[in-house]
């Protein structure tokens, strides 16, 4: 049984006479108190009030800034009066086109807006209510719409990996023409998504169950009229915390690029992996600049793209191969590759290699998913490649600070430990069975933190007393796909349905849950840069191209 209690009604609507008030008595104090300095709405270049007819004043929309041709688009989050505000060292004086996210409304468009140098451009916005609301639902809320059993929405949630719910919902396809889509969809690789679809090199038959998941589809889609037989419902907006937060989204140069992995590194740059094409990227936080650079093919034939972004002590980062069943090395310096391949006999033509774990002692570890499980040792200094047998498929892998392998199996929802010196192999189920573990961080205390997938939890593995830790996260389908913990004790996660982030305090289970400005950004692993101020959560947008960066503002 599927239950949501948080599915409350948006709080009481305000009347039109309050907003006419707050509007007259100019009333341009700060986002509060508890904010950090820097982003008092007395420090904005640009800040006013977003009201509608319905609400009012409107707390928790998302106030996006885009410079007129710029690549760079600043989101901040409306007050509990409304109110937005842009800090000055954010928008560079130009003109700018404004956007917004609150579902259920449209933004009545103020047109250009130009921010100048020296002084407080005030831009109140007003928005009304939607013609289409069926535009602006994103996953999770199409989930929580349609009819089915948990089983019939599940298996409308695993679409996402490659687009968003919204092109079967909105199709008019009927139970035959939806056998042959889906046969269609089962021979695209993993990397595809829906602007470059890329093919297994085998033929995939239909999956038991698809006639009758072709029958479900049938019946919540428009092949039987133009409207939907069911209410569509939407998630309440951020509150709170939740909007005293910046994000800034950085496009980049390719719209099919797939940045599955954004890393930072030691120095504060940013390295993206590209899951269906064959680059590495590097964007530079500071002046916003993008470099990519082609890496190698390992092994021709087999689907390029690739998946996981480590460092070594250099700084340089190490890239798993995926397909190509290699890991490549990128030398900052001479701005070279240097890939080796698990070995032949240990893989098969399906098996992935896109996990790259670093030891303390510059060796790198690897491994071998589908059809064959395996962990493999790298001496870069040697080329010699030790490799030990796992029992079952993992995910995500990281290491600890003795050098030994810690897995996340989101098949099996269990954590594997395998002890370098020895090559022992030890299991540890997660307290909630068939959780997820999906991907995860090894913290500065050798506790590894991971996205239970299916369990909608964050947990905790202590890799030095053997116990568990997990805290649910309140929002339904909140998926987390990775978790990192940051130097001030937060751990953060990020949910593929839901394009939302999720900030847990492991000491009292609070999550607060922050809204990212583009629909359907489809996020997956998660990196922290705890030496800025405030921390840095950087994610890549999968399905939008776009690298984001998020800062908790409390
Ligand atoms: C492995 C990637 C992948 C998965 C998983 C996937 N799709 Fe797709 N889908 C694509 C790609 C690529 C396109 C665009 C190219 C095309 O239409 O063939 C697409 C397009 C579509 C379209 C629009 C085109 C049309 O023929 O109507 C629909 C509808 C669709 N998918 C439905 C689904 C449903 C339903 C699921 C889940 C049961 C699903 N897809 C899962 C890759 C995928």
């Amino acid at each position: 049984m599927l239950h949501f209690p948080f599915l409350k009604r948006r709080s009481s609507p305000r009347f039109v006479l309050a907003v006419f008030l707050c509007l007259s008595g100019a009333s341009l104090h700060g986002l509060g108190p508890a904010q950090s300095s820097n982003s008092n709405s007395s420090d904005a270049i640009l800040s006013g009030v977003v009201t509608s007819q319905v609400e009012g004043e409107m707390e928790g929309v998302l106030v996006t800034a885009k410079g007129v041709g710029a690549s760079v688009a600043v989101t901040v989050v409306t007050n509990d009066g409304g109110r937005y505000a842009f800090p000055r060292s954010r928008l560079q004086p130009g003109p700018y086109r404004i956007s917004i996210r609150a579902v259920g409304y449209d933004l009545e468009d103020p047109g250009t807006v130009e921010v100048r140098a020296g002084s407080t451009q005030n831009v109140n916005l007003r928005l009304r209510a939607t013609r289409d609301l069926a535009s602006q639902l994103s996953n999770v809320e199409w989930l929580l719409s349609v009819p089915g059993t948990e089983q019939q929405r599940n298996a409308l949630g695993s679409c996402v990996g490659c687009h968003a719910i919204a092109f079967a919902v909105k199709s008019t396809h009927d139970t035959t023409a939806w056998r042959s889509v889906l046969h269609r969809m089962r021979n695209y690789s993993s990397p595809s998504f829906w602007l470059n679809p890329i093919k297994w090199p085998w033929e995939v038959p239909p999956r038991a169950g698809d006639a009758d998941l072709a029958e479900y589809l049938s019946s919540i889609n428009l092949s039987s009229g133009p409207d939907w037989k069911y209410e569509l419902k939407t998630l309440p907006r951020p509150k709170g915390v939740a909007t005293r937060v910046i994000i800034t989204e950085y496009d980049l140069p390719r719209r099919e690029s797939q940045p599955h992995d954004a890393s930072v590194a030691p120095d504060g740059m940013v390295w993206y992996s590209d899951f269906g094409l064959p680059y590495l990227g590097r964007l530079d936080p500071r002046s916003g600049e993008i470099k990519e650079w082609r890496i190698p093919v390992a092994r021709a034939g087999a689907p390029e793209g690739s998946l996981d972004v480590k460092f070594d002590r250099e700084g340089n980062p190490w890239i798993g191969l995926l397909l190509q069943r290699s890991v490549a090395k990128f030398d900052v310096k001479t701005e070279t590759f240097e890939t080796w391949a698990i070995p032949e006999e240990k893989a098969s033509e399906r098996s992935r290699a896109g996990m790259v774990a670093m030891g303390p002692d510059g060796k790198v570890w690897l491994k071998t998913s589908v059809d064959t499980y395996g962990a493999h040792l790298l001496d870069p200094s040697s080329g010699d490649i030790t490799s030990y047998p796992l029992p079952l498929s993992f995910y995500g892998t990281d290491s600890n600070s003795k050098g030994d392998l810690y897995l996340a199996s989101l098949s099996d929802g269990v954590i594997g430990e395998l002890i370098a010196k020895t090559g022992k192999v030890t299991i540890y189920p997660t307290p909630t069975p068939r959780s997820g573990s999906r991907r995860g961080h090894i913290d500065e205390q050798d506790r590894f933190w991971f996205g239970e997938f299916f369990a909608h939890k964050i947990g905790m593995f202590d890799t030095t007393t053997k116990q568990f830790r997990e805290w649910p996260i309140p929002t339904p389908w909140a998926g987390p796909y990775d978790a990192i913990r940051d130097r001030k004790g937060y751990v953060w996660a990020g949910g593929m349905h839901t394009d939302l982030i999720y900030r847990l305090n492991p000491v009292d289970g609070e999550v607060t849950e922050y809204l990212l400005p583009t629909l359907s950004p489809n996020f997956r692993n998660i990196d922290v840069d705890s030496s800025t101020d405030p921390v840095s959560v950087w994610l890549g947008a999968n399905h939008q191209a776009k690298i984001i960066r998020l800062e908790p503002l409390e």
